[in-house]
C-alpha cells in the first residue's frame, strides 16, 4: 500500500495532475487520461487505484516489467555508491556491459548514449566517419519507406513519416527511400554513393512489419557489391522481444552497425551503438561524445537486465509466450472481422484493423489492459518481458472484448 501524502490517490488529484500538465508542460504528447502512480510485475495502478495488465511497458521499455526487485536492488545499491563521474575517467560498469553486449550480439564495440535517437545519430556519424577516414567521403542514406528511427535531425531524416518530417525542413540530404520488402527496388537504390542502408529488423512505430529474409539477404547483397555499410535499427525490436537475442540475427543480417535503447535499462535511459571492428577502427579520440552516456546508474541498471534475459534463461520463456500470443490473436482475427492481419513474433505484436485503429485503446483501458495504436490502424502490443502465460491469457481475454466493443460501436469505416 502507499503511504498517505505521498502519491495522489482520489479522483480529484488526478485532475489536478492533468490540469498542471494542461498549464505547464509543452503539449507534444497527446495523452490519455490515466494517471500511473504504481507498478509491480506486469501490472500498473492508477491514482485511483485501478489495476490494469501492461501490454506496453512503456513502448517498449520496461523490459523487466515495473519494480522488478533485482532491478530495484541494482539501481538502489548503484545511487548509493556512485551513479556518475563523467567519460573523462574509468569506472568498472561500461566495459563489462561493452563486453556483454559484444558476447550478444557479435559486434565487438559499443558507444554509449541515452536514448534510441542518440544510438542512431551515433551510428549515421560513424557511418560517415568511415567513409571520410576511407578518403571517399560518400554521405547518402538508403532508408526504408514506413520506418522510424526517432525525432532528432539526423533520425528524423532517416524517418519516412510526413507528418513527423514536414515541419522540420530541409532535413539531411541525400537520403534515398526504398519500399520495405522489395528487393529488387533495394538493389536498385542502393549504388557506390551509398555511405549505409539502414533498417529495423522488424519496424515498430511502422505497424509491425518485419522484414522477409529475401529483402534482408537483398541487404547483405546491396552492402557486399557496393561497399555501404548496413545499419540494423534494434531499438524496438531487440533484446529479446523477438525471442531471439537480436532479430537481425534470426534475418541472417550481418550488420556493421546496430543501435539500442528503450528495454537496454528496463526504464533506466540508457541507448547504444554496436559497432563492427572495421568501422570502430575508423573512429578516432575526441569524434563523437556524450556527458550523460554509459554513466554508472545506467550502465548497472543494463547489466542488471542483461543478467535476467541471458543468465535467467528469459529469451526462452520469451518465445514459449510469444506462442501463446500467436494462437491468441489468430483466434482473435478469425472471430472479429474489424481485424484484418496480426503480424510480429515472440512479444512484438501488431494487430491490423480495417478500420482506425484509436478507440481500441480507451476501450482496452476500460477493461483494464493496456494497449497502444500505431500507423492508424494498428493495435501494437510490446509487453514486459517478464510477462507470463497465464497474465497474457488475462490481458487478451479483455484484449478481445475491447475489440468485440469496438467493433459493435462502429465497426469498419473503410
Ligand atoms: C526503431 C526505433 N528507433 C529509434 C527510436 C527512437 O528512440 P527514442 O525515442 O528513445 O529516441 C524508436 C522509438 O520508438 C524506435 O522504435
Amino acid at each position: 500500500m502507499l503511504s498517505e501524502g505521498t502519491v495522489t490517490t482520489t479522483v480529484t488529484r488526478s485532475e489536478e495532475v492533468q490540469a498542471r500538465e494542461q498549464r505547464h508542460v509543452l503539449q507534444t504528447y497527446r495523452r490519455q487520461p490515466v494517471v500511473f502512480v504504481r507498478g509491480e510485475g506486469v501490472r500498473l495502478y492508477d491514482a485511483e487505484g485501478r489495476e490494469y495488465l501492461d501490454l506496453l511497458s512503456g513502448i517498449g521499455v520496461a523490459a523487466l516489467g515495473h519494480a522488478h526487485p533485482a532491478l530495484v536492488r541494482a539501481i538502489s545499491e548503484q545511487a548509493g555508491t556512485l551513479m556518475h563521474t563523467s567519460n573523462l575517467f574509468f569506472h568498472p560498469l561500461q566495459g563489462q556491459l561493452a563486453e556483454r553486449l559484444a558476447g550478444l550480439s557479435g559486434l565487438p564495440r559499443a558507444f554509449f548514449c541515452n536514448s534510441g535517437a542518440e544510438a542512431v545519430e551515433a551510428c549515421l556519424k560513424f557511418a560517415r566517419r568511415y567513409w571520410y577516414t576511407r578518403g571517399e567521403p560518400r554521405t547518402e542514406i538508403v532508408a526504408l519507406e514506413g520506418s522510424f528511427h526517432g525525432r532528432t535531425i539526423g533520425a528524423l531524416s532517416v524517418t519516412s513519416d510526413e507528418h513527423y518530417r514536414t515541419p522540420f525542413a530541409p532535413l539531411l540530404s541525400g537520403v534515398t527511400w526504398t519500399p520495405l520488402n522489395d528487393p529488387a527496388a533495394l538493389a536498385a537504390a542502393v549504388t557506390n554513393r551509398t555511405a549505409a542502408i539502414i533498417a529495423e529488423p522488424i519496424q515498430g512505430e511502422g505497424g509491425i512489419h518485419p522484414l522477409t529474409p529475401a529483402f534482408a539477404a537483398a541487404i547483405g547483397e546491396a552492402s557486399a557489391r557496393t561497399g555501404a555499410l548496413v545499419i540494423a535499427d534494434e531499438i524496438q525490436c531487440g533484446l529479446g522481444r523477438t525471442g531471439y537475442p537480436f532479430y537481425f540475427a534470426a534475418l541472417g543480417m550481418k550488420p556493421h552497425l546496430v543501435s539500442l535503447g528503450k528495454a537496454l535499462g528496463g526504464g533506466v535511459p540508457i541507448g547504444a551503438a554496436l559497432i563492427s571492428e572495421e568501422v570502430a577502427s575508423t573512429i578516432a579520440y575526441g569524434d563523437h561524445g556524450s556527458t550523460y552516456g554509459g554513466n554508472l546508474l545506467a550502465c548497472r541498471a543494463a547489466l542488471c537486465v542483461l543478467d535476467e534475459l541471458v543468465g535467467r534463461g528469459l529469451i526462452a520463456q520469451i518465445a514459449r509466450v510469444g506462442r501463446l500470443f500467436d494462437e491468441r490473436l489468430g483466434a482473435m482475427a478469425a472471430r472479429h472481422s474489424i481485424v484484418k492481419e496480426v503480424r510480429g513474433c515472440g512479444l512484438m505484436w501488431g494487430i491490423e484493423l480495417s478500420c482506425d485503429a484509436a478507440p481500441v485503446v480507451p476501450a482496452a483501458l476500460e477493461r483494464g489492459v493496456i494497449v497502444n495504436r500505431t500507423a492508424e490502424r494498428v493495435v501494437r502490443l510490446l509487453p514486459p518481458l517478464v510477462i507470463t502465460e497465464d497474465d497474457a491469457a488475462l490481458a487478451l481475454d479483455r484484449l478481445d472484448q475491447a475489440l468485440g466493443a469496438v467493433a459493435q460501436d462502429g465497426g469498419p469505416r473503410g
